[in-house]
């Protein structure tokens, strides 16, 4: 088995300085335009931070593969192959950034042949470092992260994001997926405006459940490897094994909550990364 330790260590550098420019640029006038839809954002500092981080790894492994969220919007090809293949999102949280509300993340996931590997997701504003490496746990800050082990729902804290469609029909389905799951009755449910700080705090054991609907491979990849060294399921929303490419995702501290999760919820369409 090949050991990628040294692709970790590399990630955790290129994150801490791709942090530091989304840190000086949230203090400074952004120019902001739409991508998908009026809410799905992005700014020049996206553009800047991808192009950082890709040509960073570019240059240390120029046979890798890279995925990007902005390179992505920008028409190139979503296709995760069997080669290393990096899966990046520069700022993750970009309508929180545009406000300077302060939950935005930069996130690099790793995969060989079609598995994650690895994941270091950096949050800007508070300097938490997350970082995971398969087969050899998961940290904060370099303490050891760990699930919540909680098998009761209506003990759990649930938390989501809204994706990027707002027609009526999507909203009645994302409010009525949230009404289940509030009157379950669970102790809450959460928005935060960035799925990947979301996801790690499920890592953390902060919370118990995630799940959503329109997100895509670069909001997951990193999560995932993280989650699951803490000893979490990251998992479709039908309950089978996730697909990186799917659009959605369920993850929890347990299998009983995750099932639960899944039983509740009305699927939404928003298509697939690899197909766009
Ligand atoms: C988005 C955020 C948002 C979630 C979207 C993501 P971006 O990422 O995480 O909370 O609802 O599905 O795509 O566009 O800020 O990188």
């Amino acid at each position: 088995m090949e050991d990628w330790s040294h692709c970790l260590d590399v990630a955790v550098q290129i994150a801490l300085r791709a942090g530091q420019v989304v840190q000086s640029a949230v203090k400074q006038e952004k120019q902001v335009s739409s991508k998908s839809t009026p809410t799905d954002l992005v700014t020049e500092a996206d553009h800047q931070v991808e192009e950082l981080i890709i040509s960073t790894l570019r240059e240390k492994y120029p046979s890798h593969g890279f995925i990007g969220e902005e390179s992505s919007a920008a028409g190139v090809t979503c296709e995760l192959t069997d080669d290393p293949t990096w899966i990046i999102d520069p700022i993750d949280g970009t309508c929180n950034f545009v406000h300077s509300f302060p939950m935005v993340a930069v996130s690099i996931g790793f995969a060989v042949r079609k598995e994650l590997e690895l994941g270091v997701i950096y949050h800007c504003f508070d300097g938490t470092l997350y970082t995971a490496r398969k087969g050899h746990g998961a940290f904060c800050n370099g303490v050891r992260l760990q699930v919540s082990k909680e098998k009761d729902v209506s003990k759990a804290l649930i938390l989501t994001e809204i994706g990027a469609k707002r027609d009526p029909a999507t909203l009645d389905i994302f409010l009525g997926n949230m009404k289940k799951l509030l009157s379950a009755p669970t102790h809450g449910v959460r928005i935060i405006g960035s799925s990947t700080l979301a996801l790690c705090h499920i890592a953390s054991g902060a919370a118990e459940a995630y799940y959503q609907y329109g997100l895509h491979c670069w909001d997951i990849a990193a999560a995932a490897v993280i989650i699951r060294e803490a000893g979490g399921y990251v998992i479709d929303t039908t309950g089978g094994p996730l697909d990186l490419m799917s659009r959605r995702v369920v993850a929890a501290g347990t299998r009983q909550i995750a099932d639960y999760v899944v039983k509740q919820l009305q699927p939404i369409n928003y298509g697939r990364d690899d197909l766009t």
